[in-house]
């Protein structure tokens, strides 16, 4: 069993999400679907896919304006929320305290943070890669083992380009034996950066890999579907 989990991002109206989730009802794979979906879109789920949302506050409630809390996101019945993405990093200033501090807030709520965690493109051309997504990993996790890694390099975000078999190989090794050596075992592990039908069943492939973070081609069914296929 595989995750397949998309990110719609600032994406999607009520009638997108019913359309989307009608092409996917009767859809016949042994892989677990998540689609993380904006605020809006999170209640009313009844076609059988795992609604995800994308973002939960760090404090269970109170005086802060705009935020969702890790209760409210129970409320909804959701069991999956992203933390940590690099747009939230780029635009939102989530610092790695941040980015666990949310996780925490996630799991006490009963709900599974999936951490986002990648370099920047002046981190990979520098060199830096093993060490910043360690350090990254390192800061961002919390003591309990109940959560899952996405590793998504900022540079491969929407722009078509993907790490090098060898390179995605040996960052998911680091990543396992960092998990290893920090006491947790079974933790699910995601690839995330322009993965599309073409690309999938070879990010799937690699040693450790758990599952795929989609984000455009999550958005419709014309092109999502073709991910599940390809790795059932
Ligand atoms: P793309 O699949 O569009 O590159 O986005 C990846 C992503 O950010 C998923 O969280």
């Amino acid at each position: 069993m595989k995750f397949i989990v998309g990110n719609w991002k600032m994406n999607g109206t009520w009638d997108e999400k019913e359309t989307f989730l009608k092409a996917l009802k009767n859809v016949k794979t042994n892989n677990k679907i998540i689609i993380c979906m904006p605020f809006t879109l999170l209640y009313g789920n009844d076609h059988g896919i795992t609604i995800g949302a994308q973002n939960i506050s760090e404090y269970n409630n109170g005086a802060y304006t705009g935020d969702i809390s890790g209760k409210m996101l129970k409320d909804a019945d959701i069991k999956y929320v992203l933390v940590g993405h690099s747009e939230r990093r780029l635009y939102h200033n989530e610092t790695n305290a941040i980015v666990k501090a949310k996780a925490n807030a996630a799991i006490k709520n009963g709900i599974t943070p999936i951490i986002c965690i990648g370099e920047t493109a002046t981190d990979k051309n520098a060199g830096r890669t093993m060490t910043v997504v360690k350090k990254m990993l390192l800061e961002c996790i919390p003591k309990t083992c109940k959560y899952i890694i996405a590793y998504e390099p900022r540079w491969a975000i929407g722009s078509g380009k993907t790490p090098t078999k060898e390179e995605i190989t040996a960052i998911f090794e680091m990543i396992h034996k960092t998990l290893h050596q920090v006491g947790c075992e079974n933790i699910a592990l995601l690839y995330g950066g322009s993965v599309d039908s073409t690309n999938a069943k070879q990010f799937a492939n690699v040693p450790h890999v758990d599952g795929l973070l989609v984000g455009g081609a999550s958005l419709k069914s014309d092109t999502f579907l073709p991910i599940i296929k390809s790795i059932d």
